[in-house]
């Protein structure tokens, strides 16, 4: 069974690669109704000078109790995760980092996000408008592109307290086959664009005080698949290196952590659908026996971009469904 058939198969979690599909077709459905309505709430809060959040809201913490001036419809505020925090979010025009996005701005952020995918990314930042996020046309691949981002923030919000390196491509190839050119592509967007992004924040974070960079790696960045040499390579790239970033950047209270998403529902996962891998030893091997919708790593990075991480830095955090935790025997 290839993984394009475990996408129609799937013995659990729901839907296979049609409704795949349209979840990241929809774009919102990717990110889940919660994070939706969050939005929805959170601009009302920013326009009226704070936040509401109704007890609806699933997956919250931290409600304040306040009393009388809030008229008889308030029974409470909650502190939203990362309020008053600035962010900026690599490759947030569609899947996760999409989702990373709108989940943080729905948690109190101002976020300033990039991708080369101009006509999506400008649509995500008009649905959460102006005041909340901006998009800026940028190839992490490219040092002009990281000034610019980084610029836009500070002009924008003021400060920089968080970057989310979340950019990304996959290719299939094995080793005999896969052009050199290929490899260097992926190691040149998934590792030097990560890498770029670290450098180009150091002095903005520093000069606030500090800091908290979230890198996306993968599962991948802790073991090899048959056909991924090149994506492996940059993910385990992005692990070592954020333990160098950490190791160096932690005198300026600046904390750097790699998240490792396991088989997350978005167009790169759909795309990969077609490379011949077996999906339904994957499933197996999986305890959770399920895909991650976007929102469910954006829990974690939101987590780990907040104070309330404080004590981490160049950790590995694995939001994989299991499949780490044994060889599926
Ligand atoms: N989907 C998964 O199952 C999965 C699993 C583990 C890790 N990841 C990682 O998560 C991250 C997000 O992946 P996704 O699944 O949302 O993929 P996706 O393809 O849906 O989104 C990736 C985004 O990065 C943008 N991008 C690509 N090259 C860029 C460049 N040079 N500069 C700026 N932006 C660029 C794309 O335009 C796109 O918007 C990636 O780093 C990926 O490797 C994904």
């Amino acid at each position: 069974m290839t993984t394009k058939q475990a996408f129609g198969s799937r013995p659990r979690g729901g839907a296979g690669r049609e409704v795949a599909r349209a979840a990241v077709g929809a774009g919102r459905g990717s990110c889940g109704p919660t994070v939706g309505a969050g939005r929805r709430r959170a601009r009302r809060g920013v326009g009226a000078g704070r936040r509401w959040r109704g007890p609806g809201w699933v997956g919250v913490g931290g409600w304040r109790a306040v009393g009388a001036g809030l008229g008889g419809w308030a029974k409470g505020v909650r502190m939203g995760r990362l309020d008053g925090k600035v962010a900026l979010i690599t490759g947030g025009a569609r899947g996760m980092g999409k989702s990373h996005v709108r989940h943080f701005v729905a948690e109190g952020a101002r976020v300033v996000f990039g991708d080369v995918l101009d006509d999506r990314g400008q649509y995500v930042a008009n649905g959460l408008g102006a005041d909340l996020c901006r998009y800026i046309h940028q190839d992490v691949t490219s040092e002009a592109d990281w000034a610019a981002a980084v610029a836009l923030t500070i002009e924008t919000f003021g400060k920089l307290d968080v970057l989310v390196n979340n950019a990304g491509i996959i290719k299939f190839g094995t080793i005999a086959e896969m052009p050199l050119a290929d490899f260097r592509s992926i190691l040149e967007v998934n590792a030097v664009g990560c890498w770029l992004g670290m450098k180009s924040v150091i002095e903005p974070m520093t000069k606030a005080g500090g800091g908290a960079i979230v890198n996306i790696s993968s599962i991948e960045g802790f073991t090899g698949a048959a056909g991924l040499s090149a994506y492996s390579a940059s993910k385990f790239a992005i692990r070592g290196m954020t333990k160098a970033a950490a190791r160096e950047l932690g005198q300026f209270g600046i904390r750097v952590n790699s998240v490792h998403p396991g088989a997350v529902l978005t167009h790169m996962m759909i795309d990969s659908a077609d490379s011949g891998k077996d999906g339904e030893a994957f499933m197996k091997a999986m305890p959770l026996g399920r895909f991650a919708q976007p929102v469910e790593i954006s829990h974690l990075v939101a987590y780990l971009a907040s104070d309330e991480s404080s004590y981490s830095t160049g950790a590995e955090f694995l939001a994989d469904g299991g499949i780490l935790s044994g060889p599926g025997y």
